[in-house]
C-alpha cells in the first residue's frame, strides 16, 4: 500500500491531489485541514489548523508496516492579508508564517524521524510558488515564507545526500524532497489576489486578466502534472522546478 499524507485537502490543488490519489485503491490519503469535504473508504481526515504552533508539534504520523510509498505533501498555505508592510497586524504575520513555513518544516521533521528505518519510496513534496523568486508588492509574507520553504528543501536535500554517503549499508533509503511551483490556478487563493485592491497590490489587474483571459490552470490538471512527475522521482533532477519546467 502507499501513504500520501496531504495538507489542505479540503479544496483547491490538495483535494484535487487526494481524488486523483484516491482513484487506485492501493493509496491511502491522510488529509490535514481545518475543514474535510472528502467521503471515501481510503480517506482519513485530521482536522487541524496549521496555525496553531501546538497542534503542529503534536501531530504524530504513524508506522505503515510494508508500505511501499511514503508521501508528505505540504501543500496547504495562504496568501494571509494582502498590504504592505507597515499595515498589517502582528498576529497575521506570525499565522501566515507558521502555516506556510512553520508548519511545512515540523511536518518534515517529523515525518523524517517518524520513517528513517522504513523500507519504502520516502518522499516529501513542498508546493512552493513563484513568489518565492520573485517579489510581489503586498505578498511580503507570502513571497517570504515561499523562499524559506525552497531553500529549506535544499538544505533537507543535501543532508540526505551526505547522510546516504555515510550510511554504512548500501540498501539506505534516504528520503527525496522537492519544492515544486504550480503556476497559477484556478483556487480560492486566486479569488483572493483579484479582490486585493490596486493600493495594496499594484498587480492586481493582471491577475484579474489572467482569469478572464482563461490562463489559470484547472487544480485537477495541476495535481495531475504533478503525480506524472512524481511517479518518477529517480527522473527529477532539480530539488526546486516549476510544472511548467516538465512541458
Ligand atoms: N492557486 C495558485 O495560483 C497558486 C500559485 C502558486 C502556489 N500555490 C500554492 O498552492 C498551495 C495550495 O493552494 P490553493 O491555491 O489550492 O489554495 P486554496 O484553494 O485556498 O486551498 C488552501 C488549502 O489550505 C488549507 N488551509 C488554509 N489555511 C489552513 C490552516 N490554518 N490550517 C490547515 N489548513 C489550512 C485549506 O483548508 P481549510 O481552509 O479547510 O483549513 C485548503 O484546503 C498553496 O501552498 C499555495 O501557496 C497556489
Amino acid at each position: 500500500m502507499n501513504y500520501y499524507y496531504i495538507t489542505g485537502t479540503s479544496r483547491g490543488i490538495g483535494k484535487a491531489f487526494a481524488e486523483h490519489l484516491l482513484e487506485d485503491a492501493s493509496n491511502n490519503v491522510i488529509g490535514i485541514s481545518r475543514s474535510k469535504s472528502i467521503e471515501h473508504s481510503n480517506y482519513r481526515h485530521f482536522y487541524l489548523d496549521l496555525t496553531d504552533t501546538t497542534a503542529i508539534a503534536d501531530f504524530k504520523f504513524e508506522i505503515h508496516a510494508h508500505a511501499k510509498k511514503i508521501f508528505l505533501i505540504n501543500n496547504a498555505g495562504s496568501l494571509g492579508f494582502i498590504k504592505p508592510i507597515g499595515k498589517l497586524e502582528a498576529s497575521t504575520i506570525i499565522k501566515n508564517y507558521t502555516l506556510n513555513l512553520i508548519a511545512p518544516s515540523v511536518l518534515t521533521n517529523a515525518f523524517i524521524d517518524c520513517y528513517a528505518a522504513a523500507d519504502a519510496e520516502k518522499v516529501i513534496v513542498n508546493i512552493s510558488s513563484g513568489a518565492g523568486k520573485n517579489p510581489y508588492d503586498g505578498w511580503a509574507v507570502y513571497c517570504a515564507s515561499k523562499a524559506g520553504i525552497d531553500m529549506f528543501s535544499r538544505v533537507v536535500d543535501m543532508e540526505q545526500k551526505i547522510s546516504a554517503q555515510h550510511a554504512e549499508s548500501s540498501i539506505h533509503k534516504g528520503f527525496k524532497i522537492f519544492s515544486i511551483a504550480p503556476g497559477v490556478v484556478n483556487t480560492t487563493m486566486q479569488d483572493e489576489i483579484r479582490a486585493a485592491s490596486k493600493v495594496d497590490f499594484s498587480r492586481v489587474e493582471n491577475f484579474i486578466e489572467y482569469k478572464l483571459n482563461d490562463q489559470l490552470a484547472e487544480p485537477k490538471s495541476v495535481s495531475k502534472k504533478y503525480l506524472n512527475i512524481l511517479a518518477n522521482v529517480e527522473d527529477i533532477k532539480e530539488v526546486l522546478s516549476a510544472i511548467k519546467d516538465y512541458e
